[in-house]
């Protein structure tokens, strides 16, 4: 039998649900499972832990948190809802959409977690790992996808803790995450806009709200969507074929061959498969040791929008 040398991931159980909100209350900071990504998990109303998460990160302090609730009973005294988000709410949520809206001014959410401004987005997770977490602790939790800060996110416990090593002494297991992308974010605060999109696409968006979107530039725009992002760490080169069996070939569809250079995010075509299959195979080709990626040009409706709002970073 193999002897564990190290290991920070456990697997859940009543215990370790236990084990994990002690820890989170006294201001840890732990990696916990998403239906979208792996995120790193710190108590809301402590300024320590918030401080923890953006050193671990390597995260610039003008990036704002999204905080995760378990249910509609205890934001109110953190943000301002509106129409928008009730209808969204109850089409969507818990599930990966992020809604940002006016922060009250009576909100316990430390400043720093929202970046000093006036709004704040919040998030329902569905995973049931994530939910009972948030369910027995009687504080929200600020969390972002458990990565430093412009790399891929992770969707596998063992993804964190290859980033993380013992910087992170507890991560939750909670197998792969489903959609393996971060969730659509959503300016509710006027009109409503996208700043992130996710699997839950702005037409999906229209039709709950029966509205149009704005497409107005917002100055508040999502900070951390400005730069480089989502970089698995190698040059990613957008709509061209590799001339070189040493360069990885990302393709989507059937009509690709089966070469070892070629890695296909859904053969059958499907666009939610390949979301969750994106960050996966950037890993798994920069793992192989390929010194580049290409990638075929990707249809851009539904959640090939996303993947293409992914990829443009990345190769940024
Ligand atoms: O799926 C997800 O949303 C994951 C899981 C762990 O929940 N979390 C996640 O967090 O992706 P993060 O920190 O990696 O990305 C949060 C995004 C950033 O682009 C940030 O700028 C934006 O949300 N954001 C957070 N608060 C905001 C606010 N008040 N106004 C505008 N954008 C905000
Ligand atoms: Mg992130």
């Amino acid at each position: 039998m193999m002897k564990k040398i190290y290991s920070n991931i456990y697997s859940f159980n009543k215990k370790t649900l236990k084990k994990t909100i002690k820890y989170l209350k006294r201001g840890n900071i732990a990696s916990l499972p998403t239906e979208t990504v792996y995120g790193l998990a710190g108590n809301a109303y402590s300024e320590s832990a918030v401080k923890k998460i953006f050193k671990l990160k390597k995260r610039p302090l003008k990036n704002p948190l999204i905080i995760h609730y378990f249910n509609l009973k205890n934001i109110k005294k953190d943000v301002i809802l509106n129409k928008y988000f009730f209808r969204l709410y109850k089409k969507f949520s818990p599930g990966p959409i992020t809604y940002v809206l006016k922060k009250n001014k009576e909100s316990k959410i430390k400043s720093i977690a929202t970046a000093n401004l006036s709004t704040i987005a919040i998030r329902f997770p569905s995973h049931n790992i994530i939910r009972k977490i948030l369910k027995h602790a009687n504080f929200p939790l600020a969390m972002p996808s458990a990565n430093f800060s412009s790399s891929l996110s992770p969707i596998k416990a063992q993804d964190v803790f290859d980033e993380f090593k013992k910087k992170i002494s507890l991560i939750i297991d909670g197998g792969q995450s489903k959609f393996g992308i971060e969730s659509t974010v959503i300016d509710l605060t006027e009109k409503p806009k996208i700043l992130r999109p996710g699997i839950i696409s702005s037409k999906d968006i229209k039709k709950c709200l029966n509205i149009t979107l704005s497409k107005k530039k917002s100055i508040i725009k999502s900070p951390g969507m400005l730069k480089k992002h989502y970089s698995p760490g190698i040059p990613v080169i957008l709509g061209k074929k590799p001339t070189n069996v040493n360069h990885a070939y990302i393709v989507f569809g059937k009509r690709f061959s089966n070469k070892t250079n070629y890695f296909n995010l859904s053969k059958k075509g499907n666009l939610k498969q390949a979301a969750a299959n994106l960050y996966k195979t950037m890993r798994k080709i920069k793992n192989l040791g390929y010194k580049k990626i290409f990638v075929v040009n990707m249809p851009n409706i539904g959640p090939g929008i996303a993947i293409n709002d992914r990829l443009t970073r990345a190769s940024k």
